[in-house]
């Protein structure tokens, strides 16, 4: 069976990589969390003093530094997913706290970090066989792949969601700090110059707001399924869904 390229993208915290990684696992895919790579660039950054307590980033230091920026992901069997690695370290902890959360979207409006990551990205995906989630993948890695996905919820929706990950980890966090990141990551990844985030004229719409996470699992399943069954992608996502189920917007 041809392995295809699954691109879904969509606002911060709504649920895409648990999505992602549950799809790929299923059908044997290599699961790729883009935005860990931009948060991986974003500690580095911070590690190395490139980003100033004001938030300005040094971009001539930090352009001479990409080249010794690898990041690489190695898959964890106890977390049924890949682990983010810099420069040979797993850094997969270091990179969810909400300093990096805090800084890493000014991060990824560099042109220089954008085209190292993209570069990356797309060698990764070379074979197909790869299920990749992040803001400008439908639109810019791959935007060839057979079917995209563009996820949203409410910004309350998706802080309340950071917050119950965050605080299972036990770090110290509140509402009001998450739901303000969450809504300025929201700002800049939409209005940035390079690849903003925006939904591919032919990605399906997936609102899930009011969804479990069993329910939307069985969604991308069967939209998986219909592509590699010959279906067609690209229909307008929101009567496609509103079809499904009434749990779907
Ligand atoms: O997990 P969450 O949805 O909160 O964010 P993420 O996927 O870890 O991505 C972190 C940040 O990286 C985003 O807010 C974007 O600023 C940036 N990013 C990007 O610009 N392009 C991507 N393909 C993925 C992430």
């Amino acid at each position: 069976m041809k392995r295809i390229t699954i691109a879904i993208d969509g606002y911060s915290s709504c649920g895409k990589s648990t999505m992602a990684k549950d799809l790929a696992r299923e059908i044997g895919y290599v699961y790729v969390d883009s935005g860990a790579m931009y948060r991986a660039v974003t500690l580095y950054a911070l590690e190395h003093g490139l980003i100033a307590p004001d938030g300005t980033i040094d971009e001539e230091r930090l352009r001479a530094a990409m080249p010794d920026i690898v990041i690489s992901f190695q898959f964890n069997p106890e977390r049924g997913r890949p682990d983010t690695y810099l420069n040979g370290v797993c850094v997969e902890d270091r990179i969810r706290t909400l300093e990096v959360s805090n800084r890493v979207s000014p991060i990824a409006t560099l042109g220089v970090v954008r085209e190292e990551m993209v570069r990356q990205q797309q060698r990764m995906g070379q074979e197909g066989g790869i299920i990749m989630d992040g803001r400008d993948i439908g639109t810019t890695v791959f935007p060839q792949a057979e079917l995209k996905i563009f996820v949203t919820a409410s910004a309350e929706v998706r802080a309340q969601r950071r917050y119950d990950e965050l605080t299972a980890k036990g770090e110290a966090c509140n509402m009001e700090d998450i739901l303000r990141n969450v809504e300025e990551r929201d700002y800049i990844d939409t209005h940035r110059d390079i690849s903003p985030l925006r939904q591919a004229d032919d990605a399906l719409v997936l609102d899930n707001s009011h969804m479990t996470i069993p329910e939307q699992k069985q969604w991308l399943l069967r939209e998986f399924e219909r592509v590699v069954n010959g279906g067609k992608s690209g229909m307008s996502g929101d009567s496609k869904i509103s079809g499904l189920s009434g749990t779907l917007k």
